[in-house]
């Protein structure tokens, strides 16, 4: 875990508790913060079971690491977007990637620092990494999002509510309402006790909006988000550390995706051992192919304007 910050902690403190790593290191420059965290979470590992916690201000700490994690960087400030971010956490990457690769050559990468998939980018620009074997959390924790809202409307289990946001981790993220299903049944049947179709067109409209502004509403409240990303990163690194061939909404530099090239934005891809194995080439109606196109011409916009 690269950074001690709220992200990184929690995603730290996540993974012990699902026990996603034998092993969870914490980096951060700040030498005197880490090695307290890192104490706080040991004094804990007696109830989460056999994961070991170490790290601190050193960077060959991440020696031999298999998935390397980078939360390090910026946070957004009230109202500020995900994409304001992006100069001073690109510099921060320019900086940290090369000295990353020395401890750590054969790791996965996986970027959580925002604007993710801008950083997606600029780490596989400067890394030289092979597509797949670095990429960012991308759209996991919204689909979380999205999830949880259908499960409280429908009453279903999170579990059972199958649906994606995918695009931007940011203001252009959409849901991919044409493949969404609760159980075995398509989304847009889904019928209340009454018989009534729950999900209309503008109860549709209402939960992307409830999506896309989640982290802003959150930060405006408490500062910063940063649980449900700590859960999402764990369960990404279980996806790689187990090989599971899960199939999760995550960012990649997409080469010839629909007409998509070098932008990193989230589409669902199999997520295994060697990181990114296979990008899906999932079926999307008109309105879904335009939001596509519309998070990859807003980042290929900013991509552009960092000469990336
Ligand atoms: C959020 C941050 C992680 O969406 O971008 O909460």
């Amino acid at each position: 875990m690269v950074g001690a910050g709220s992200v990184g902690t929690s995603l730290a403190y996540a993974a012990l508790i699902r026990r996603s790593a034998s092993e969870v290191i914490l980096y951060d420059i700040d030498a005197a913060k880490t090695e307290a965290e890192v104490l706080d979470l040991a004094h804990g590992t007696q109830f989460t079971g056999t994961s070991r916690v170490s790290g601190g201000g050193d960077i060959s700490c991440v020696a031999g690491a298999s998935v390397v994690v980078i939360t390090a960087g910026a946070k957004q400030k009230p109202g500020q977007t995900r994409l304001e971010l992006a100069g001073t956490n690109v510099a921060i990457l320019e900086t940290l990637m090369p000295r990353l690769l020395e401890q750590a050559p054969n790791a996965v990468y996986l970027l959580v620092s925002n604007p993710v998939d801008v950083l997606t980018v600029a780490a596989a620009q400067i890394s030289g990494l092979p597509d797949g074997h670095l990429f960012g959390s991308g759209c996991v924790l919204d689909s979380a999002r999205l999830r949880w809202l259908i499960a409280e409307r429908s009453g279903v289990s999170q579990q059972s509510v199958h649906a994606m946001m995918l695009g931007e981790h940011g203001d252009t993220e959409f849901p991919l309402w044409s493949q969404a299903k609760i159980g075995t049944v398509p989304l847009r049947e889904w019928r209340d006790d009454g018989g009534s179709r729950l999900f209309s067109g503008d109860v549709r409209a209402t939960i992307h909006d409830e999506v896309v502004h989640s982290a802003y509403k959150i930060i405006a409240g408490k500062g910063a988000t940063n649980y449900a990303i700590g859960l999402s990163g764990a369960r990404i690194v279980e996806a790689v550390l187990r090989d599971e061939k899960a199939v999760l909404p995550v960012s990649t530099v997409l080469h010839g995706y629909r007409g998509i090239d070098g932008v990193a934005l989230s589409v669902p891809a199999i997520v295994g051992a060697r990181g990114i194995e296979r990008v899906l080439d999932t079926p999307m109606d008109e309105q879904e192919t335009r939001w596509l196109d519309r998070s990859a011409s807003t980042l290929h916009a900013s991509l552009t304007s960092l000469g990336l």
